[in-house]
């Protein structure tokens, strides 16, 4: 019986060359035989040789066997680590074609966006504009990512196995379904202009960025796609129509929003279900009302600023102070509200609803935070154990079936309601904040807010600005404060891991 084929492989090598050399020490002593000897000798040359490309191609086999293991450990441990996945092993073409392809719309996009006036194409729903590379952004292309109105960025992460790609995806549109396409309706006297959408998708493991990208363009298309077949259904109400300035009742606009996630996660390609997913954080405007829309561990929220009272000091729109290397600080205040519940394991619906389904939830013991915690599955993708550090997202197969679920949970939010209430003054302005994690990893909430407020609020001179878009010295103040931010929310040392980073801040007017 044999066990191990190189056990007895290497048993036939050391037999035959001993038996050889016994012969050779005979046969020295006969003349004669010589001719045959060298015979000998060759084939045992060519034996010895045979076995010496058999034993070479094996420790190959062996070495790369081992590689590969040891890849496939750490690849587990990373994602149990970060909470992210693993992207795309880089080396198969088509996974090149693909990224190519990706690169390609996301160029077109970036076309489309730099001067609106020329968009021909936009869908029914309005004109999309996708985050801007923050390391590519100068003062040619910075119209998209960065207006007296809003801020859309992305900074790749810096993660090199397998694949330096950025998995998240961000996207606004602003008018969202525009008045003309609204309907005739002799009631409709809707003003849609201030109507938006914004989202952010942050994918993880391998095919974690294909996942966010389909759900960026699926999301949004299926609530419009809703929303205006509602309207068409539903009878305008006149009382909503003067009280929330919208053709749609809130109930149906939340339900919109829950049907178009679930159907995005059923409508994913098979392969990429199982090979990643991707949280969802859609906001979405209609009239005064605003609907704060969550599945997985991504940042959403409201922010009121407050100017200082004696108005703000010029010194800090001079470029010589936005050069100098300390972050310059916030002037006015600010205040966070409604901050989404980010859907972790270890949360008590979450946890019931997914051991109910017999899922594993491994959830750190203090002093650590409970945040790590995460779903187990054993992957057949994997062929081991992998966490999911969220118990909600869109994808994610193979924890489906634990109860890792695309619903998102709908804030909805009156705006009337809200500038109304106490701690809100009349002298602030609002704005909404979405983000993926890595815009958090490092910095708090509030010094984060705080730098995002200056740059909406406190880069602006109000003599440059001539229309919705930036000028000449306000946008590279903006630009410069915008690089600062990032670089002040990313680790200190290059060589220190840093995630996908992509936020969109934009000022809601009454
Ligand atoms: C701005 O950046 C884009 C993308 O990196 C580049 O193609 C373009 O040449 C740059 N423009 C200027 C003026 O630097
Ligand atoms: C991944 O592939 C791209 C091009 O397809 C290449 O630029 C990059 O260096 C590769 N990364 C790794 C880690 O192999
Ligand atoms: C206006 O919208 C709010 C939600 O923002 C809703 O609760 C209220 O019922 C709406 N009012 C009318 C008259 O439809």
């Amino acid at each position: 019986m044999r066990h191990r084929l190189s056990h007895t492989d290497h048993d036939i090598i050391d037999s035959s060359l001993h038996h050889d050399l016994d012969r050779q020490k005979q046969s020295s002593s006969a003349p004669n035989q010589r001719k045959r000897q060298r015979l000998h000798e060759q084939r045992d040359w060519i034996i010895l040789l045979k076995f010496g490309i058999f034993l070479f191609l094996i420790c190959i086999a062996t070495f790369l066997a081992v590689q590969i293991k040891r890849h496939r450990v750490n690849v587990a441990h990373g994602m149990l680590r970060n909470g992210q996945g693993v992207d795309v092993a880089n080396s198969s073409d088509e996974n090149r074609a693909h990224e190519e392809s990706l690169e390609q719309w996301h160029q077109n996009e970036q076309s489309h966006g730099i001067d609106r006036e020329s968009i021909i194409d936009c869908p029914f729903y309005g004109c999309p504009i996708t985050a801007t590379e923050v390391s590519q952004l100068n003062n040619s292309n910075a119209a998209n990512a960065l207006s007296p109105n809003h801020i859309i960025l992305t900074h790749k992460s810096n993660r090199k196995v397998p694949a330096p790609v950025n998995q998240d995806r961000a996207i606004l549109i602003s008018p969202f379904l525009p008045e003309e396409h609204i309907g005739n309706h002799p009631l409709q006297q809707v003003r849609s202009k201030d109507n938006f959408l914004m989202g952010i998708f942050d994918g993880h493991d391998n095919a974690g960025g294909d996942v966010a990208q389909f759900s960026m363009q699926q999301v949004p298309l299926r609530i419009a796609q809703k929303l205006k077949d509602a309207i068409a259904m539903h009878p305008p109400n006149e009382n909503q129509i003067t009280t929330n300035n919208t053709l749609l009742d809130s109930n149906i606009v939340k339900e919109a929003i829950v049907q178009s996630h679930e159907e995005v996660d059923l409508a994913l390609p098979t392969e990429q279900s199982i090979m990643g997913g991707c949280t969802a954080n859609v906001v979405l405007r209609l009239g005064s009302t605003l609907y704060m829309s969550n599945v997985g561990d991504s940042f959403s929220y409201l922010v009121t600023y407050t100017p200082p009272i004696n108005g703000l000091h010029k010194a800090t729109n001079t470029r010589g102070n936005e050069n100098s290397d300390q972050q310059p600080s916030l002037q006015g205040s600010i205040i966070i509200h409604h901050e989404n519940t980010r859907h972790k394991p270890h949360l008590p619906e979450e946890q019931s609803r997914i051991k109910h389904l017999g899922g594993r939830i491994h959830i750190p013991q203090p002093p650590k935070s409970p945040m790590g915690s995460r779903v187990i599955v054993k992957s057949t993708f994997h062929k081991e154990d992998v966490g999911l550090a969220m118990s909600r997202s869109i994808g994610d197969f193979e924890w489906t079936k634990v109860g890792v679920i695309p619903t998102p949970d709908v804030n909805v939010i009156d705006l009337k309601d809200f500038f109304a209430s106490r701690d809100v003054g009349k002298a602030s302005e609002l704005f909404v904040v979405v983000a993926s994690d890595g815009l958090f990893d490092n910095r708090k909430k509030e010094f984060v807010t705080r730098q995002l407020a200056r740059v909406l609020f406190e880069l602006k001179d109000d003599a440059i600005v001539m229309d919705d878009r930036v000028h000449g010295q306000q946008r590279e103040m903006m630009l410069e404060g915008a690089k600062k931010l990032v670089a002040a929310v990313s680790p200190l040392k290059e060589e220190w891991y840093r995630d996908d980073i992509s936020v969109i801040a934009k000022i809601i007017e009454l």
